[in-house]
């Protein structure tokens, strides 16, 4: 497995998947080019024997990163695709914390940040529609050595 930066011909494939893994409340193809294009954007997709097999989208702005969306293909779960992903992103050394929210039912993925040392911090009341739904709140802290002085 491979992960490499997203490129507009992934987007159909990307699209795709999106759809296989979000239903009818998955991105559009043209939410998908401008999540693709934005500045503070960065898209990745996990590569397996050529098919595209996962996707994530990470935003950075100064030293704060979120996780936008992280998605899998159902026949390659439980493989630590999207913990790649994840933990790819989370290279960069000039973060200091990440954030993200989550559906409140959405159990696979709460124990998957939960895995990674993302700590609840609060819920959005009826955040998500179809169905309506609280998102709850994670941050993870970069716990970074400060520089010695001496
Ligand atoms: C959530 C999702 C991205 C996880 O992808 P994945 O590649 O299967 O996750 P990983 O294999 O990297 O899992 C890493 C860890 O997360 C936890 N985890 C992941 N899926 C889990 C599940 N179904 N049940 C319990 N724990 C789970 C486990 O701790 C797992 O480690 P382990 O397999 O060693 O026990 C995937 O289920 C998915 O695409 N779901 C639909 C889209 C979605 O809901 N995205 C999140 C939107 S916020």
């Amino acid at each position: 497995m491979r992960i490499i930066k997203m490129l507009p011909e992934h987007l159909n494939d990307v699209r795709v998947l999106l759809e296989r893994c979000f239903g009818e409340s998955a991105w559009s193809a043209e939410t998908l080019r401008s999540q693709m294009e934005k500045a503070d954007s960065r898209c990745t997709v996990a590569v397996e024997d050529d098919v595209i097999v996962g996707f994530l989208a990470f935003e950075q702005i100064a030293d704060e990163g979120s996780i936008v969306e992280v998605a899998v293909h159902p026949d390659h779960r439980r493989k630590g695709i999207a913990r790649a992903l994840i933990e790819s992103a989370l290279s960069d050394d000039s973060l200091k914390e990440i954030f993200l929210e989550v559906r409140e039912s959405n159990m696979p993925a709460i124990r998957l940040y939960e895995s990674l040392g993302f700590e609840r911090i609060g819920i959005r009341k009826g955040y998500y529609d179809k169905p309506k739904e609280d998102a709850v709140i994670y941050r993870l802290p970069f716990l970074r050595e400060p520089a010695r002085s001496d």
